[in-house]
Protein backbone atom coordinates (compact mmCIF):
# COMPACT_ATOMS: atom_id res chain seq x y z
CA UNK A 1 0.00 0.00 0.00
CA UNK A 2 1.19 3.32 -0.60
CA UNK A 3 2.08 5.80 2.41
CA UNK A 4 -0.28 6.91 5.06
CA UNK A 5 -1.38 11.01 4.51
CA UNK A 6 -1.16 12.23 7.54
CA UNK A 7 -4.00 15.29 7.17
CA UNK A 8 -4.89 18.31 9.48
CA UNK A 9 -7.81 18.68 11.68
CA UNK A 10 -8.64 22.03 9.61
CA UNK A 11 -11.92 21.92 7.33
CA UNK A 12 -10.14 20.61 4.07
CA UNK A 13 -8.02 17.55 6.14
CA UNK A 14 -11.63 16.62 7.47
CA UNK A 15 -13.37 16.94 3.70
CA UNK A 16 -10.48 14.83 2.52
CA UNK A 17 -11.09 12.23 5.42
CA UNK A 18 -14.25 12.10 5.24
CA UNK A 19 -14.21 11.99 1.27
CA UNK A 20 -11.68 8.86 1.98
CA UNK A 21 -14.04 7.07 4.34
CA UNK A 22 -17.14 7.13 1.74
CA UNK A 23 -14.59 5.63 -1.03
CA UNK A 24 -14.35 2.76 1.16
CA UNK A 25 -11.03 4.04 2.79
CA UNK A 26 -9.63 3.45 6.89
CA UNK A 27 -8.93 6.48 8.26
CA UNK A 28 -7.51 7.07 12.08
CA UNK A 29 -8.90 9.96 13.86
CA UNK A 30 -8.87 11.61 16.97
CA UNK A 31 -11.81 11.07 19.96
CA UNK A 32 -11.09 11.91 23.64
CA UNK A 33 -10.67 8.44 24.68
CA UNK A 34 -8.01 7.00 22.18
CA UNK A 35 -7.57 7.30 18.15
CA UNK A 36 -10.18 5.71 16.28
CA UNK A 37 -9.37 3.21 13.31
CA UNK A 38 -12.41 4.31 11.08
CA UNK A 39 -13.95 2.76 7.97
CA UNK A 40 -17.39 3.49 7.13
CA UNK A 41 -19.99 0.93 9.07
CA UNK A 42 -22.34 -0.10 5.91
CA UNK A 43 -19.31 -1.02 3.53
CA UNK A 44 -18.08 -4.61 4.33
CA UNK A 45 -14.88 -4.22 2.49
CA UNK A 46 -14.09 -1.32 4.34
CA UNK A 47 -14.76 -3.18 7.77
CA UNK A 48 -12.98 -5.99 6.45
CA UNK A 49 -10.36 -3.69 6.05
CA UNK A 50 -9.66 -2.58 9.19
CA UNK A 51 -9.75 -6.35 10.81
CA UNK A 52 -6.81 -6.63 8.23
CA UNK A 53 -4.79 -3.58 8.99
CA UNK A 54 -4.73 -4.46 12.27
CA UNK A 55 -4.31 -8.19 12.45
CA UNK A 56 -7.73 -8.19 14.55
CA UNK A 57 -9.62 -11.67 14.57
CA UNK A 58 -12.70 -11.29 13.40
CA UNK A 59 -14.77 -12.76 16.27
CA UNK A 60 -13.77 -9.54 17.93
CA UNK A 61 -16.55 -6.93 16.58
CA UNK A 62 -16.35 -3.26 16.53
CA UNK A 63 -17.84 -0.28 17.81
CA UNK A 64 -20.13 1.79 15.84
CA UNK A 65 -19.58 5.64 16.07
CA UNK A 66 -22.07 8.30 15.73
CA UNK A 67 -22.72 12.24 15.59
CA UNK A 68 -25.57 11.92 18.06
CA UNK A 69 -27.50 10.20 20.23
CA UNK A 70 -30.68 10.52 17.30
CA UNK A 71 -28.15 8.59 14.96
CA UNK A 72 -27.80 6.21 17.71
CA UNK A 73 -31.49 5.39 17.82
CA UNK A 74 -31.29 4.60 14.05
CA UNK A 75 -28.77 1.82 14.51
CA UNK A 76 -29.79 0.32 17.95
CA UNK A 77 -32.56 -0.40 20.54
CA UNK A 78 -31.76 1.96 23.34
CA UNK A 79 -33.92 1.01 26.57
CA UNK A 80 -34.80 3.15 29.42
CA UNK A 81 -31.65 2.47 31.26
CA UNK A 82 -29.52 2.87 27.86
CA UNK A 83 -31.43 6.41 27.27
CA UNK A 84 -30.88 7.37 30.62
CA UNK A 85 -26.95 6.63 30.27
CA UNK A 86 -26.90 8.24 26.85
CA UNK A 87 -28.61 11.93 28.30
CA UNK A 88 -25.98 11.97 30.75
CA UNK A 89 -22.61 10.90 29.29
CA UNK A 90 -23.31 11.40 25.54
CA UNK A 91 -21.11 12.79 23.72
CA UNK A 92 -18.62 10.98 25.93
CA UNK A 93 -16.31 8.08 26.68
CA UNK A 94 -19.40 5.76 27.09
CA UNK A 95 -19.71 2.80 24.31
CA UNK A 96 -23.09 1.51 25.27
CA UNK A 97 -23.89 -2.40 23.92
CA UNK A 98 -27.62 -2.86 22.56
CA UNK A 99 -29.76 -4.64 20.38
CA UNK A 100 -29.08 -4.39 16.89
CA UNK A 101 -32.17 -2.42 15.11
CA UNK A 102 -33.48 -4.68 12.39
CA UNK A 103 -32.67 -3.02 8.80
CA UNK A 104 -29.76 -0.52 10.26
CA UNK A 105 -27.74 -1.35 7.42
CA UNK A 106 -24.87 -2.04 9.52
CA UNK A 107 -22.15 -4.97 7.87
CA UNK A 108 -22.16 -8.34 10.25
CA UNK A 109 -18.57 -7.86 9.95
CA UNK A 110 -18.74 -5.14 12.61
CA UNK A 111 -20.89 -7.01 15.30
CA UNK A 112 -18.86 -10.49 14.09
CA UNK A 113 -22.76 -12.03 13.44
CA UNK A 114 -23.69 -10.75 17.13
CA UNK A 115 -27.51 -9.68 17.74
CA UNK A 116 -26.31 -7.03 19.65
CA UNK A 117 -24.56 -4.02 18.59
CA UNK A 118 -21.91 -1.76 20.36
CA UNK A 119 -22.53 1.99 20.14
CA UNK A 120 -20.42 5.42 20.94
CA UNK A 121 -20.58 9.00 20.49
CA UNK A 122 -18.16 10.52 20.71
CA UNK A 123 -17.54 13.80 22.57
CA UNK A 124 -14.04 15.09 20.55
CA UNK A 125 -14.88 17.75 18.23
CA UNK A 126 -12.68 16.06 15.53
CA UNK A 127 -14.34 13.47 15.71
CA UNK A 128 -17.71 15.15 15.77
CA UNK A 129 -16.80 16.46 12.78
CA UNK A 130 -15.48 14.13 10.58
CA UNK A 131 -18.82 11.92 11.71
CA UNK A 132 -20.57 14.78 10.34
CA UNK A 133 -19.12 15.52 7.23
CA UNK A 134 -18.43 11.55 6.08
CA UNK A 135 -22.73 11.00 6.98
CA UNK A 136 -21.94 7.50 7.82
CA UNK A 137 -21.94 5.40 10.84
CA UNK A 138 -18.18 4.90 11.54
CA UNK A 139 -17.09 1.46 12.68
CA UNK A 140 -13.76 2.12 14.55
CA UNK A 141 -11.24 -0.13 16.87
CA UNK A 142 -8.33 1.80 18.30
CA UNK A 143 -5.85 2.56 15.66
CA UNK A 144 -3.13 0.32 16.61
CA UNK A 145 -2.07 -3.14 15.38
CA UNK A 146 -4.27 -6.14 17.39
CA UNK A 147 -3.00 -6.52 20.70
CA UNK A 148 -0.72 -3.55 21.09
CA UNK A 149 -1.00 -0.44 22.92
CA UNK A 150 -3.65 1.70 22.15
CA UNK A 151 -2.77 5.21 20.60
CA UNK A 152 -3.21 8.75 22.16
CA UNK A 153 -1.22 10.19 19.00
CA UNK A 154 -1.51 10.51 15.57
CA UNK A 155 2.43 9.32 15.63
CA UNK A 156 1.40 6.36 17.64
CA UNK A 157 -0.85 5.60 15.11
CA UNK A 158 2.15 5.46 12.00
CA UNK A 159 4.05 3.94 14.29
CA UNK A 160 1.67 0.93 13.88
CA UNK A 161 -0.36 1.38 10.73
CA UNK A 162 2.00 3.55 8.40
CA UNK A 163 1.37 1.90 4.97
CA UNK A 164 -1.52 0.06 5.85
CA UNK A 165 -4.53 2.82 6.31
CA UNK A 166 -5.13 5.98 3.97
CA UNK A 167 -4.81 8.59 6.50
CA UNK A 168 -4.37 9.47 9.70
CA UNK A 169 -6.48 12.98 11.14
CA UNK A 170 -3.96 14.66 13.56
CA UNK A 171 -6.05 16.17 16.51
CA UNK A 172 -3.32 16.18 19.02
CA UNK A 173 -2.83 13.90 22.36
CA UNK A 174 -6.53 12.49 23.42
CA UNK A 175 -7.60 14.10 26.83
CA UNK A 176 -8.78 10.93 28.65
CA UNK A 177 -6.32 8.48 27.25
CA UNK A 178 -8.09 5.16 28.03
CA UNK A 179 -10.42 2.95 25.58
CA UNK A 180 -14.53 3.99 26.91
CA UNK A 181 -16.06 2.51 29.02
CA UNK A 182 -18.07 -0.51 28.04
CA UNK A 183 -21.84 -1.13 29.53
CA UNK A 184 -24.40 -3.87 28.39
CA UNK A 185 -27.66 -2.49 28.58
CA UNK A 186 -30.75 -4.54 29.64
CA UNK A 187 -32.70 -5.51 32.71
CA UNK A 188 -29.14 -5.80 34.46
CA UNK A 189 -26.79 -4.01 33.38
CA UNK A 190 -23.43 -5.02 33.01
CA UNK A 191 -19.77 -3.62 32.31
CA UNK A 192 -17.63 -5.58 30.09
CA UNK A 193 -14.92 -2.85 30.23
CA UNK A 194 -14.16 -0.04 32.50
CA UNK A 195 -12.62 2.75 31.16
CA UNK A 196 -12.62 6.37 30.72
CA UNK A 197 -16.46 7.19 32.45
CA UNK A 198 -15.87 5.32 35.62
CA UNK A 199 -17.95 3.05 36.63
CA UNK A 200 -18.98 4.32 40.03
CA UNK A 201 -20.43 7.50 37.92
CA UNK A 202 -22.24 4.94 35.70
CA UNK A 203 -24.08 3.32 38.76
CA UNK A 204 -24.93 6.37 40.21
CA UNK A 205 -26.76 7.88 37.43
CA UNK A 206 -28.34 4.07 37.14
CA UNK A 207 -28.87 3.85 40.84
CA UNK A 208 -27.69 0.82 40.82
CA UNK A 209 -24.90 -1.38 40.67
CA UNK A 210 -23.52 -2.39 36.97
CA UNK A 211 -22.88 -6.50 37.24
CA UNK A 212 -19.42 -7.60 36.30
CA UNK A 213 -18.89 -9.29 33.30
CA UNK A 214 -17.19 -11.77 35.01
CA UNK A 215 -19.41 -12.64 37.64
CA UNK A 216 -22.31 -14.06 34.89
CA UNK A 217 -20.58 -16.77 32.70
CA UNK A 218 -22.42 -17.34 29.54
CA UNK A 219 -25.42 -15.59 31.43
CA UNK A 220 -24.74 -12.12 29.12
CA UNK A 221 -23.16 -11.64 26.12
CA UNK A 222 -18.98 -11.09 26.99
CA UNK A 223 -16.84 -8.35 25.55
CA UNK A 224 -15.31 -11.00 23.01
CA UNK A 225 -12.47 -8.07 22.79
CA UNK A 226 -10.99 -9.32 26.53
CA UNK A 227 -8.17 -11.44 25.70
CA UNK A 228 -5.88 -11.79 28.54
CA UNK A 229 -3.03 -10.49 27.12
CA UNK A 230 -3.79 -7.02 25.37
CA UNK A 231 -2.32 -3.41 25.00
CA UNK A 232 0.84 -5.23 25.54
CA UNK A 233 4.42 -3.45 25.42
CA UNK A 234 7.72 -5.63 24.68
CA UNK A 235 9.28 -5.29 27.88
CA UNK A 236 7.91 -7.31 30.61
CA UNK A 237 5.85 -5.45 33.54
CA UNK A 238 5.71 -6.64 37.13
CA UNK A 239 2.58 -4.62 38.78
CA UNK A 240 2.35 -3.51 41.92
CA UNK A 241 5.74 -3.15 42.61
CA UNK A 242 7.15 -1.32 45.52
CA UNK A 243 10.32 -0.04 44.11
CA UNK A 244 12.69 -1.47 40.75
CA UNK A 245 14.34 -4.15 41.66
CA UNK A 246 17.90 -4.34 40.26
CA UNK A 247 17.61 -4.09 36.33
CA UNK A 248 14.21 -2.84 36.43
CA UNK A 249 12.96 0.44 35.33
CA UNK A 250 10.07 2.23 37.89
CA UNK A 251 7.06 3.56 36.16
CA UNK A 252 6.05 5.74 39.25
CA UNK A 253 2.54 7.07 40.49
CA UNK A 254 2.69 9.52 43.39
CA UNK A 255 5.40 11.17 45.13
CA UNK A 256 9.06 9.44 45.01
CA UNK A 257 11.59 8.61 42.62
CA UNK A 258 11.16 6.49 39.62
CA UNK A 259 12.12 6.48 35.79
CA UNK A 260 8.83 8.28 34.95
CA UNK A 261 5.82 9.05 36.38
CA UNK A 262 2.08 8.31 35.36
CA UNK A 263 1.49 11.48 37.87
CA UNK A 264 3.26 12.74 40.80
CA UNK A 265 0.63 14.32 42.56
CA UNK A 266 -1.53 11.32 42.40
CA UNK A 267 -4.16 12.29 40.12
CA UNK A 268 -6.05 9.19 38.31
CA UNK A 269 -7.05 11.43 34.97
CA UNK A 270 -3.49 12.73 34.51
CA UNK A 271 -2.43 9.00 35.13
CA UNK A 272 -5.08 7.76 32.20
CA UNK A 273 -4.11 10.59 30.25
CA UNK A 274 -0.28 9.45 30.30
CA UNK A 275 -0.74 5.46 30.84
CA UNK A 276 0.09 4.34 27.36
CA UNK A 277 2.31 6.93 26.07
CA UNK A 278 4.70 6.27 28.83
CA UNK A 279 4.81 2.09 28.17
CA UNK A 280 5.83 3.59 24.72
CA UNK A 281 8.49 5.44 26.58
CA UNK A 282 9.64 2.99 28.38
CA UNK A 283 9.74 -0.12 25.52
CA UNK A 284 11.46 2.45 23.06
CA UNK A 285 14.17 2.84 26.27
CA UNK A 286 14.81 -0.56 26.69
CA UNK A 287 14.01 -4.40 27.13
CA UNK A 288 14.89 -3.71 30.70
CA UNK A 289 11.46 -4.83 32.50
CA UNK A 290 9.09 -2.43 33.90
CA UNK A 291 7.99 -2.36 37.51
CA UNK A 292 4.98 -0.20 37.65
CA UNK A 293 4.07 1.36 41.66
CA UNK A 294 0.04 0.44 42.76
CA UNK A 295 -2.58 2.61 41.71
CA UNK A 296 -5.17 2.93 43.74
CA UNK A 297 -8.27 0.71 42.46
CA UNK A 298 -11.07 3.33 42.48
CA UNK A 299 -12.57 5.53 39.71
CA UNK A 300 -10.15 5.28 36.74
CA UNK A 301 -7.80 3.88 38.84
CA UNK A 302 -9.95 0.60 38.08
CA UNK A 303 -9.87 0.69 34.27
CA UNK A 304 -5.93 1.55 34.32
CA UNK A 305 -5.14 -1.47 37.13
CA UNK A 306 -7.42 -3.01 33.70
CA UNK A 307 -5.06 -2.22 31.12
CA UNK A 308 -1.86 -2.97 33.37
CA UNK A 309 -2.69 -6.57 33.99
CA UNK A 310 -3.52 -7.18 30.29
CA UNK A 311 -0.12 -5.39 29.57
CA UNK A 312 1.55 -7.81 31.95
CA UNK A 313 -0.29 -10.99 31.34
CA UNK A 314 1.54 -14.00 29.53
CA UNK A 315 1.95 -13.60 25.92
CA UNK A 316 0.68 -16.15 23.76
O1 LIG B 1 -12.57 4.38 23.38
C1 LIG B 1 -12.87 3.43 22.65
O2 LIG B 1 -13.77 2.64 22.93
C2 LIG B 1 -12.10 3.31 21.34
C3 LIG B 1 -12.41 4.50 20.48
C4 LIG B 1 -11.75 4.44 19.13
O3 LIG B 1 -13.80 4.66 20.36
N1 LIG B 1 -12.42 2.08 20.66
C5 LIG B 1 -12.05 0.87 21.12
O4 LIG B 1 -12.38 -0.18 20.29
O5 LIG B 1 -11.47 0.70 22.17
P1 LIG B 1 -11.79 -1.65 20.43
O6 LIG B 1 -12.19 -2.35 19.19
O7 LIG B 1 -10.35 -1.61 20.74
O8 LIG B 1 -12.63 -2.26 21.61
C6 LIG B 1 -14.01 -2.52 21.43
C7 LIG B 1 -14.50 -3.53 22.42
C8 LIG B 1 -13.96 -4.92 22.17
O9 LIG B 1 -13.58 -5.48 23.42
C9 LIG B 1 -15.17 -5.65 21.61
O10 LIG B 1 -15.13 -7.02 21.89
C10 LIG B 1 -16.31 -4.94 22.31
O11 LIG B 1 -15.93 -3.61 22.31
N2 LIG B 1 -17.59 -5.08 21.58
C11 LIG B 1 -17.92 -4.57 20.39
N3 LIG B 1 -19.15 -4.94 20.02
C12 LIG B 1 -19.65 -5.68 21.03
C13 LIG B 1 -20.88 -6.36 21.26
N4 LIG B 1 -21.88 -6.34 20.38
N5 LIG B 1 -21.02 -7.04 22.42
C14 LIG B 1 -20.04 -7.05 23.32
N6 LIG B 1 -18.83 -6.44 23.16
C15 LIG B 1 -18.64 -5.78 22.03
MG1 LIG C 1 -8.33 -1.89 21.14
Amino acid sequence: MTETRLLQADPQGIDTAAALLRAGGLVAFPTETVYGLGADATDGRAVAGIYEAKGRPRFNPLIVHLPDVEAARAVGVLDDGAERLAAAFWPGPLTLVVPLRAGAGISPLVTAGLETVALRVPAHPVAQALLRAAGRPLAAPSANPSGKVSPTTAAHVLAGLNGRIAAVVDGGPCAVGLESTIVAAGAAPVLLRPGGLPSETVEACLGRPLALAGDLKGAVPSAPGQLASHYAPEAALRLNAAGARPGERLLGFGPGACDLNLSETGDLAEAAANLFHHLRLLDAGGTAPIAVAPVPDHGLGRAINDRLRRAAAPRD
